[in-house]
C-alpha cells in the first residue's frame, strides 16, 4: 500500500549502480524523476487531507509525465502562467480541474486564457490585483473568479519565497470583502479566496502557518457575510520536504488537523495547491565529474551540472545532499577517503558551485554524483546562460526507464535568432 510509503525519501535510498548506469544510456548531465514516487507522494497526501481538493503546482515540475501521473491519481492543476495553462490542457486536463493564478499578467496571457475560457467555461481564474479583474473584464470574462489576498503573514525557506506577506501578491485581506463585492456586482462568478503563505514551510514555522490559515479562515466567513457562499477557500501550498539528511518531515497531520480547525464550519471546498511535495524526493540530477584539482583552499570538484542547471543553491544558497555514485558503486574502495570538497559547475560565476567542503569520497575524473531532492524546482529552474543546452530527463516507471524530454542543442539555443525576423510580438 502506497500510502504506508516512507514519508520521505532520501538520495542514499537510490541504488548508486542504477542511477550510474543511467548516464551510459542517456548522458550527463541528466534529469531523473521516478513517477511511483510521485505517485507515494501524492497519496500519502490525500491520505492526510481526505476532505481537501488537491491541485498541483505545475511550475514545480511541469514535465507532462509528472502532470498525467498526478491528473490520474486525482489532482487538479494550478498553472501560473497561459505556457502552463496550454500543457494543463494538453495533458488532458478538462476545465474543472484548472485554475489559473495570475500575477502581474501579460496581456498576452489574458488574452490566451479568455480564448481557452470559451472552450473550457470551466475554468478558474485567481486575480490578485483589482487591475486583473478589470483587464479580465476588459476581455468580456465574467467566469469563476478567486480572488488571491495578501495575508500579511509569509513563512518559506528563504526570504524570496515568502510571498504570504510579500507586497506584489494578492489584494491586502483587508479590502477583500469590497473588492469581491464590486467583482460579484460586476457579473463574475465569484468561487473563493486564494492566499499563498510561501514555499518551504518547515516545522518550525507552524505556528506562522496556523496564524496564515486562522486569517484565511476569519476572512472566508467575512466574505461569506458580506457577498454569499464560496465554493472554495485555497490555502495555497508550500509543504516543506527535508533536504539535509538529518532533517525530519513536516508533521503534517498536524498541519491539516490545523487547516481544518480554522475553516472550522464553512461549506467551502479546502483546496491545497502543493508542488514540491510531490515531486522533490522523487527527483536526481546526474552529472559527470570532469576536472578534480587542488585549489589554494579546497579540492574542486568539477561537473558538467551547473547554476544553469539546477539554480536552487546558487540563488537561495540551499543545501542539495550529493553522493559520489562510482565511489559507492565500486564498493567503498581504500583509496576514496572521506574529504572536504567543492563542487562546482561549468558557468562563469563564483557562485556556480553546489556545494563547499562537503565530505564526500575522494572523487575521480568520470565519477558520476547524484543531486538528491531535485525534482522540484530543478529543471523549471534551468536556463541556457552561456549558451547551455538544458539536459534531458528520463522517467522511472513500473521498473523501466524512457526519456521523458530530449537533451536540447546548442541549435535550441541559437533557433530564435534565426526567427528573429518573422517573430511575432506577442508577451506570452
Ligand atoms: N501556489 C502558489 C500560488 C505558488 O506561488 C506556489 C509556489 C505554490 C502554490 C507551490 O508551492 P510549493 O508547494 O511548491 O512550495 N523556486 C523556489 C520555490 C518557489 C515557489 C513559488 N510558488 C524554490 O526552488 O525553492
Amino acid at each position: 500500500d502506497v500510502r504506508a510509503s516512507p514519508p520521505v525519501r532520501r538520495l542514499a535510498d537510490w541504488d548508486p549502480a542504477e542511477l550510474e548506469s543511467l548516464v551510459d544510456d542517456y548522458g550527463s548531465p541528466l534529469y531523473v524523476l521516478d513517477l511511483e514516487r510521485v505517485r507515494e507522494n501524492y497519496r500519502r497526501l490525500e491520505a492526510v487531507f481526505p476532505d481537501a481538493d488537491i491541485l498541483y503546482a505545475v511550475k514545480a515540475n511541469a514535465l507532462g509525465d509528472v502532470l498525467s501521473t498526478l491528473r490520474e491519481e486525482g489532482a487538479g492543476l494550478e498553472c501560473a502562467s497561459a505556457g502552463e495553462v496550454q500543457r494543463a490542457l494538453e495533458a488532458g486536463a478538462s476545465g474543472s480541474e484548472v485554475h489559473y493564478t495570475a500575477v502581474n499578467p501579460p496581456a498576452g496571457d489574458l488574452d490566451w486564457i479568455v480564448d481557452a475560457w470559451n472552450e473550457h467555461p470551466e475554468l478558474t481564474v485567481t486575480a490578485g490585483s483589482e487591475d486583473t479583474i478589470d483587464r479580465l473584464a476588459d476581455r468580456g470574462y465574467d467566469g469563476r473568479l478567486c480572488l488571491r489576498v495578501n495575508p500579511g503573514i509569509g513563512a518559506g525557506h528563504h526570504e524570496k519565497v515568502r510571498t504570504g506577506a510579500a507586497a506584489k501578491f494578492g489584494v491586502p485581506a483587508e479590502r477583500a470583502v469590497d473588492v469581491l463585492t464590486d467583482a460579484a456586482d460586476r457579473g463574475f462568478d465569484i468561487v473563493g479566496i486564494h492566499a499563498h503563505v510561501g514555499s518551504g514551510v518547515s516545522s518550525d514555522q507552524l505556528d506562522a502557518h496556523r496564524e496564515f490559515v486562522a486569517r484565511m479562515g476569519d476572512l472566508a466567513r467575512d466574505v461569506e457575510g458580506a457577498v454569499g457562499d464560496l465554493e472554495l477557500v485555497d490555502v495555497g501550498g508550500g509543504f516543506g520536504v527535508p533536504y539535509r539528511e538529518d532533517e525530519d518531515p513536516l508533521d503534517l497531520a498536524s498541519v491539516a488537523a490545523a487547516t481544518r480547525d480554522a475553516i472550522g464550519e464553512i461549506d467551502a471546498r479546502l483546496t491545497i495547491e502543493p508542488g514540491r511535495y510531490f515531486v522533490a524526493d522523487a527527483g536526481v540530477l546526474l552529472t559527470d565529474v570532469n576536472t578534480v584539482k587542488d585549489a589554494r583552499d579546497t579540492t574542486v570538484v568539477g561537473v558538467d551540472a551547473g547554476m544553469t542547471t539546477l539554480i536552487r543553491p546558487a540563488m537561495y544558497g540551499a543545501y542539495h545532499p550529493i553522493r559520489n555514485l562510482t565511489a559507492e558503486s565500486d564498493g567503498g574502495s581504500p583509496e576514496r577517503e572521506i574529504v572536504p570538497q567543492t563542487v562546482a559547475g561549468p558557468i562563469c560565476e563564483s557562485g556556480d558551485v553546489f556545494c563547499t567542503e562537503r565530505e564526500l569520497p575522494v572523487s575521480k575524473r568520470e565519477d558520476v554524483l547524484g543531486i538528491g531532492n531535485a525534482g522540484a524546482y530543478g529543471y523549471e529552474m534551468a536556463n541556457q546562460y552561456n549558451s547551455r543546452p538544458r539536459p534531458a530527463s528520463v522517467v522511472l516507471e513500473d521498473g523501466d526507464v524512457r526519456l521523458s524530454r530530449r537533451r536540447e542543442t546548442v541549435d535550441d539555443v541559437t533557433r530564435p535568432e534565426r526567427g528573429a525576423r518573422s517573430g511575432s510580438r506577442g508577451n506570452r
